[in-house]
């Protein structure tokens, strides 16, 4: 039976968490975007944030799932320098034949901005139509 599956990046396993419970609500499947390289110290604020503020792709691991046994995608990007995250995006661009219609959920630290403009920008470069399900604030 096709069904969700939810398909996150997350580099301190915050937003990979909250992807879990979502995924147990609905009884989804879960896809973890894997970027090759993944630091994860103070340098992960250069790499990531100068990569989604230029909208530059990064390599990725391979996909667990096959996206064609699923018929409803979610996504779950961490906001980056105001911009979907680099592993996000390119997962995106990769896939975007796939992925017609996409619901998204962006999750930050800052509460005070929906961060609409990072679906905006992302738009420009692939041709998908997403929906913007919630913006989500995790300390
Ligand atoms: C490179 C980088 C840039 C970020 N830029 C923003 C930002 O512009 N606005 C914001 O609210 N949060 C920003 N954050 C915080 C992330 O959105 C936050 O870490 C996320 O909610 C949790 O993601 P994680 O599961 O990948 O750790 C940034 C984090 C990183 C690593």
């Amino acid at each position: 039976m096709k069904k969700t599956l939810i398909i996150v990046y997350s580099n301190s396993g915050k937003t990979f968490a909250y992807a879990q419970i979502m995924a147990d609500k609905i009884q989804a499947d879960i896809e973890r975007i894997r970027p090759k390289h993944n630091p994860k110290s103070f340098l992960k604020f250069i790499y990531f944030g100068y990569k989604a503020a230029f909208q530059k792709t990064v390599e990725l691991l391979p996909l667990t799932k096959k996206l064609s046994d699923y018929e409803h995608f979610i996504i779950i990007s961490p906001i980056h320098a105001g911009h979907l995250s680099a592993p996000i995006f390119t997962f995106l661009k990769e896939n975007a034949l796939a992925l017609k219609q996409v619901d998204i959920i962006l999750v930050k630290q800052d509460p005070k901005d929906r961060y609409e403009g990072a679906l905006v920008d992302a738009k420009k470069h692939m041709d998908i139509e997403f929906n913007l399900l919630d913006s989500v604030v995790l300390d």
